[in-house]
C-alpha cells in the first residue's frame, strides 16, 4: 500500500499521572472531521486533488484504505494527501472497512452524484447507541435516487438527479454532506433546508466551490445549483483543512484541569464560541489572538451545565472533556446530551477514578470532588478516550487508559504534545510492556 501510516497497536496504552500547571503552545492540526468528508468528495472528480493540513491519524489512513479500494490512488507526505482519481470507479465500500471507520458513509453522496450508483455497506450501531442513516437515504430520495439492500448493504441508483427541495428534520453533519455532494451534480437547483451548519460543513462547501460546484448559504439554508462536471480544486500548496476545534477543546480541558497558562497556535475562536463562553463561566480566561487562543487557569475551577446541540451549540464531541474537567470543579453540574443519548459509557471509567456521577436517561449529575484518584480504565470511543486522558493529568497516582488505538483515530500525538507542555503521560506499547516516553 502506498499510503504511509502509523496505526497503533491494538494493546496500547497510555499512562498519566498528577500534571502540575501546563507552560507552552501546542499546534491545532488539521480536523478529522472536515478531512474525512473531502476526501470523498475528491471522488467527484477525476484527476488530481491536493489536500493540506491533513493530521497524521488513523482515520485518515482507514479512509485512504477505502478510495484505494475503490481504484483511487493516494500518497501521503508529511500533512499532505495527494489523491490521484481515475475516469472509472469501483463504486462499492466494503463492510470490513465500512465497520471500521463510519464515517465511510459519505462516499454514497459522491458516488450517486458522479455515476449514478453506489453499494455501501450498512454500518451498525456503536458504542453511542444506534447510527441509523434513515435521513441520509430520505434526502438523497428527494433528489430522485433509490434504494435497496441486501446482504448488509445499501444498493443506490439514479438514473438523473433532479435538484429539489431537500428538508432535514434535524441538521444531521452527515446527511448534509451525503446531499451536498449529490446535489452538486444534480440537473436543476437544490434547496436543503435545516442543514447542518458545522464548521466542518462550511469547509466542504468552500472546497465543493473550489471544484466548480455552485453553493450558497440563502439565511440557514443551502441553495444548490447543479454542475456539469467538477474538476480538482487549484492544487497551489492544496487545499488547508481547516484547524480541529475538539483537538483544540481537548488542549483547553487539559489546561482547565492542571492549570497553567497555553496558546493554542491555530485554534478558531469562531468555530467555539460555545464551548470559550461555557468554560470562561468556569472560571478560565480565554484570550483571542489573531494566530490562536491563549488560555490561562490560575485557580479551581466552577460548576456549570451542560447542554449538547448542534452548531453553533456546545458540540457532542465536547461533552466528554466538560465532563472530566466537572469531576474536580466545585459545586455540581447537570449535563444533557442531546444527539448521541448512549454518549455515556466512559463515565463509569470515570467513577472508577473516584468521580461522583449519577446518571438518568441522557442527563448526568457531576458533584465536583477535591481530587481523583489514578486507576485503570478502558477508552471505548475516541473522545471518551481523550477524556480519561485529561482525567488522568488530574488525578492522584497512575492511570493507565486502554485502548490508545481509539485516541490515534482522531489525534496526532496525543502524548506527545501533552507531554511537550509539560503533562505527565507516556505510551505505553503493549507487545514488550515497556514505557516509552511521549514522542
Ligand atoms: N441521525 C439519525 N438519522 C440519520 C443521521 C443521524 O437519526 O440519518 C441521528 C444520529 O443518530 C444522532 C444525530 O442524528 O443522534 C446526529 O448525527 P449526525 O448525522 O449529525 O452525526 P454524524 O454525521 O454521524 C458527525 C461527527 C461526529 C459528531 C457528530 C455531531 C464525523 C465523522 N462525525 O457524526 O463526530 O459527534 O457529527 O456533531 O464527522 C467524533 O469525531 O468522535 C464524532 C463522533
Amino acid at each position: 500500500m502506498p499510503v504511509d501510516i502509523a496505526v497503533s497497536g491494538e494493546r496500547d496504552t497510555f499512562v498519566t499521572r498528577r500534571s502540575g500547571a501546563l507552560d507552552g503552545e501546542v499546534h491545532i492540526g488539521g480536523a478529522k472531521n472536515s478531512v474525512l468528508k473531502l476526501m470523498a468528495a475528491c471522488l467527484l472528480a477525476e484527476g488530481r486533488h491536493v489536500l493540506a493540513n491533513v493530521p497524521h491519524i488513523s482515520d485518515v489512513s482507514l479512509m485512504c484504505e477505502l478510495l484505494e479500494a475503490m481504484g483511487v490512488t493516494v500518497t501521503r507526505a508529511d500533512h499532505r494527501l495527494v489523491i490521484d482519481v481515475p475516469a472509472e470507479l469501483n463504486t462499492e465500500a466494503p463492510y470490513h472497512l465500512v465497520e471500521r471507520i463510519r464515517a465511510s458513509i459519505v462516499v454514497l453522496g459522491p458516488l450517486l452524484g458522479r455515476f449514478g450508483t453506489a453499494r455501501v455497506a450498512l454500518p451498525g450501531g456503536d458504542d453511542f447507541g444506534p447510527r441509523p442513516i434513515d435521513m441520509h437515504l430520505r434526502a438523497l430520495e428527494s433528489l430522485g435516487a433509490t434504494f435497496s439492500t441486501a446482504h448488509g448493504d445499501i444498493s443506490g441508483t439514479a438514473e438523473v438527479l433532479r435538484g429539489s427541495e431537500v428538508v432535514l428534520e434535524y441538521p444531521s453533519v452527515g446527511a448534509t454532506e451525503n446531499v451536498l455532494m449529490a446535489a452538486v451534480r444534480a440537473k436543476g437547483r437544490t434547496r436543503i433546508v435545516n442543514p447542518a451548519r458545522e464548521p466542518e460543513i462550511g469547509d466542504l462547501v468552500e472546497f465543493l466551490n473550489q471544484m466548480g460546484a455552485r453553493i450558497g448559504w440563502s439565511g440557514d439554508r443551502l441553495t444548490v445549483d447543479g454542475v456539469e462536471r467538477l474538476a480538482p480544486a487549484p492544487s497551489g500548496d492544496g487545499f488547508r483543512v481547516i484547524p480541529d476545534r475538539i483537538e483544540a477543546a481537548t488542549f483547553l480541558a487539559a489546561v482547565g484541569m492542571c492549570g497553567g497558562s497555553v496558546f493554542l497556535r491555530h485554534a478558531v475562536a469562531e468555530h467555539m464560541t460555545m464551548l470559550i463562553r461555557k468554560l470562561t463561566e468556569m472560571g478560565m480566561h480565554i484570550v483571542v489572538e489573531d494566530a490562536g487562543l491563549r488560555a490561562t487557569v490560575t485557580q479551581r475551577l466552577a460548576s456549570a451545565d451542560i447542554s449538547t446541540l448542534p452548531f453553533p451549540g456546545l458540540a457532542t464531541d465536547y461533552k466528554p472533556f466538560l465532563v472530566s474537567m466537572l469531576t474536580t470543579a466545585s459545586g455540581v453540574g447537570i449535563v444533557t446530551e442531546n444527539i448521541f443519548t448512549g454518549r455515556f459509557r466512559y463515565i463509569d471509567e470515570l467513577r472508577r477514578m473516584g468521580a461522583d456521577i449519577r446518571t438518568e436517561g441522557h442527563h448526568a449529575v457531576v458533584r465536583g470532588v477535591e481530587r481523583l484518584s489514578g486507576a485503570p480504565v478502558r477508552a471505548y470511543d475516541i473522545r471518551a478516550g481523550a477524556a480519561l486522558v485529561v482525567a488522568g493529568l488530574g488525578a492522584e497516582g497512575e492511570t493507565e487508559i486502554a485502548g490508545a488505538a481509539h485516541i490515534d483515530r482522531g489525534y496526532e500525538d496525543l502524548a506527545g504534545k501533552l507531554a511537550g507542555l509539560g503533562a505527565s503521560i507516556t505510551r505505553r506499547r503493549n507487545a514488550a510492556g515497556a514505557s516509552v516516553a511521549a514522542s
